[in-house]
């Protein structure tokens, strides 16, 4: 499983840990920056890696802001992208089994180093369920079809 790595400039230094953390347990990635903490547009970033994910380039993504949650706005406007803003490890967790989460979105200003990792760890790790949750996934699918053509 490889995994797309993108920020902005409020995410910056929380992505530079969970890199950091990525290679210390092996985990392939690609980072997408952005590489400083000069001001960008989250949203150019989380296009270059939602990108990487539709062309098949990598599996999964992590995205980090200073909130989690324009990075996850834009990459919901893609379709079969299922992004999760997650604050701890329950609802990493949940955002696995439940949502089939393929793109885990972080707030730099929101979660500490030592709290974004097992987040991190526990997203990676947590298996979907199926049965009635993919029942309802299908529900989302639907809906994609029929609006976003
Ligand atoms: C940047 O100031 C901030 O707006 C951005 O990182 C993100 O939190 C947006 O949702």
């Amino acid at each position: 499983m490889k995994i797309a790595v993108a920020s902005d400039h409020a995410g910056y230094v929380l992505k530079a840990g969970v890199v950091k953390h990525l290679s210390e347990k092996g985990v392939v990635y690609q980072d997408y920056g952005c590489f400083s903490e000069e001001s960008v547009d989250y949203v150019d970033f989380a296009v270059r890696a939602m990108e990487a994910v539709l062309k098949g380039e990598c599996d999964r993504a992590i995205l980090v802001c200073g909130t989690g949650l324009g990075m996850g706005i834009v990459a919901n406007k893609f379709k079969g992208i299922r992004a999760t803003p997650c604050m701890d490890a329950y609802m990493a967790e949940m955002s696995r089994s439940h949502n089939n989460s393929n793109c885990l979105t972080l707030g730099g200003r929101i979660l500490p180093l030592d709290e974004a990792l097992p987040v991190v760890d526990t997203w990676l790790e947590a298996s979907f369920e199926s049965g009635r949750h993919g029942d309802r996934l299908q529900k989302i699918k639907d809906i994609e079809n029929k609006y976003f053509k």
